[in-house]
């Protein structure tokens, strides 16, 4: 199925070929003075050394139009207006209608993709970069899954490394019980502070801890069971925040750092052998071309440290060899902090100069900015510690129940919690996913979860009001793909809205940036408010025009579940 930017685009490129000579991109887009316009006539006029809207009057001269396009104009320096015509986009909107993909194709070569999110660390508590990282991962997981790849969850725990001495010693010291009590009900935070604060003050116990990590490493037997018990305990917990999350991380998709320990070796000997292993202070590092610090030395990639230890760099690189020739990926990504974005920069530079990283198989870094507090500076908790994320979300689900049964006392005081969980979740992650992610946003409870504005609620809400149309209507919703009438102005603009759903999947299954997925979401949502006022429903006169205005409103919804869907977010019947 064509979409109706791309009808508009072929037809164009012809005659702006003929008219060229040649290929000449038409450069189509949506307009505020027409439906769409071609502004492509501007570059081409440079070429041929004509008046821009001389051109734009040729390629209208030989531009066949007819069955797209009701009117055609030339405006300004040269752009042309086009105004679709209202059969056009009452057949497409029918058609797409009746597909349950709403137009978007499945991917025409479908790839095996590895995404590496959430990525918290053993008994240490998950703070709201890890926020970040699970949601957007979430997002990334599920539009590209959408679309047809094969998709792959990594969570790339921290479980391994030099803390663990400090973490098993103060284990040994309070005991298997009391550990497993703190850690159970999730005082990750306590039990660490506590190991870090004696790491930090006692002398004796930090040898202890020095001691237990040549101990875990050496596979002692105590040792790895209490490692065992923490990472076991840690897993737990963490699995209850992906629940209260909603998001499709399971037991399966832990592959920590420590699965890669068996590789590390012959990834630093392999290194070695082809040459690209320089050792510097004792360190066993590489060089990757290109990275130089700020006074103009190349920057070491540290492999293996000089007591002998492997570096996080070496894991990521045993993980770059695992999913490109284990699991055969092509595409890999780390949504990850920016923070983080050299050391990825690195790693891959090094991959790719091992040729573990070769065409087709490329990988993103997906940064992103902090979340930053009222005050503008780092989220931190009301004591000014690091943020309890059970805490954040417990809150956001508590202020939507108080949202929901403003809006709604009627629901049953079941099925209000029900709604309050997906209101007060949605809007944390649409808070998240609706900016930039490569920028900062600050995290406000009462921003988020407002009724109005590019928020989660408003959305759900716009849903949740189609879902009681379809209640009154006391009918089933028409997909069998017949034409629809759409001739208002309301109408018309929703409609080529709605046209456009598979153009912004596609662009966002590539740039992963869903705040335009977001806001083309909002653009639909502020689209069917605009309809929903001006254009009568169920009260509409004619049969034919209130059959296809019911279209209209059953495409709206299902476009905005599946884009909601899309970034994790629940949309439910009422609200
Ligand atoms: N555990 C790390 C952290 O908390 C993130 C790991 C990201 N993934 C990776 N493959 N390095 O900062």
């Amino acid at each position: 199925m064509e979409t109706l930017e791309q009808l508009l685009r072929g037809r164009l490129a012809r005659a702006f070929a003929e008219v060229g000579g040649g290929i000449a991109d038409p450069v189509v887009q949506r307009s505020q003075r027409a439906d769409f316009q071609a502004n492509g006539a501007l570059p081409l006029a440079k070429r041929l050394g004509v008046a821009p809207r001389e051109v734009a009057e040729r390629v209208l001269a030989v531009a066949e139009l007819e069955g797209l396009i009701a009117t055609a104009e030339v405006s300004g320096p040269g752009f042309i207006n086009l105004t679709v015509d209202d059969a056009v986009l009452g057949r497409m909107i029918g058609a797409v209608n009746a597909d349950a993909r709403l137009g978007v194709p499945v991917a025409a070569e479908p790839e095996t993709v590895v995404v590496d999110y959430s990525a918290p660390n053993v008994a240490k508590e998950m703070h709201v970069g890890h926020l970040r990282s699970t949601v957007i991962g979430d997002a990334v997981v599920r539009t590209l899954e959408w679309v047809g790849h094969r998709v792959i969850r990594r969570n790339h725990l921290g479980d391994w490394g030099t803390p663990f001495g400090m973490l098993i010693e103060h284990l040994a010291d309070i005991g298997e019980a009391e550990a497993v009590r703190e850690l159970s009900v999730g005082d990750l935070s306590g039990f660490y502070t506590a190991a870090r604060k004696k790491f930090d003050a006692d002398d004796e116990f930090k040898e202890r801890a020095r001691r237990r990590v040549v101990a875990l490493q050496g596979g002692d037997e105590t040792t790895i069971r209490w490692w065992r018990l923490l990472v076991g305990e840690s897993k737990r917990y963490f699995g209850t925040v992906y629940e209260r999350l909603g998001v499709r991380l399971t037991d399966a998709d832990f592959v920590g750092e420590s699965a890669y320990n068996e590789e590390l070796g012959s990834v630093v000997e392999d290194l070695d052998r082809l040459g690209l292993i320089q050792v510097s202070d004792g360190a066993q590092c590489v060089f990757p071309a290109g990275f130089t610090g700020r006074d103009g030395t190349p920057l070491p990639l540290i492999v293996r440290k000089s007591d002998g230890g492997f570096g996080y760099a070496a894991t990521d690189l045993a993980a770059i060899r695992d999913r490109v020739g284990e699991l055969a990926a092509t595409r890999l990504l780390y949504v990850v902090g920016s923070p983080q974005q050299q050391h990825f920069a690195m790693v891959f530079a090094t991959a790719r100069a091992a040729g573990w990283l070769a065409d087709p198989a490329r990988a993103e870094h997906i940064g992103f900015g902090s979340v930053l507090g009222a005050d503008g500076k780092v989220l931190r908790s009301r004591a000014g510690g690091t943020i309890k994320l059970v805490e954040l979300l417990e809150e956001a689900r508590q202020r939507a129940a108080v949202v929901v049964a403003e809006k709604n006392p009627a629901l049953s005081a079941e099925e209000q919690a029900r709604v309050a969980t997906q209101v007060g979740i949605g809007a944390v992650k649409y808070a998240d996913l609706s900016t930039d992610r490569t920028r900062d946003y600050v995290f406000d409870f009462d921003r988020m979860l407002a009724l109005e504005g590019n928020t989660g609620p408003y959305l759900q809400y716009a849903n949740a009001r189609i879902q009681s149309i379809f209640r009154k209507s006391g009918g089933e919703p028409v997909r069998d793909g017949a034409p629809v009438v759409v001739a208002a102005a309301a109408e018309r603009a929703l409609a080529i809205e709605l046209l456009a759903f598979p153009e912004v999947v596609a662009e966002v299954a590539d740039s992963l940036a869903f705040h335009r997925l977001a806001a083309y979401l909002f653009g639909v949502a502020s689209a069917f408010a605009s309809f929903y006022e001006q254009c009568p429903i169920l009260k509409a006169p004619d049969p034919a025009v209130r059959a296809s205005r019911l279209v209209l409103t059953d495409l709206t919804g299902r476009t905005l579940c599946a884009g909601l869907g899309m970034l994790g977010i629940g949309a439910p019947d009422r609200m």
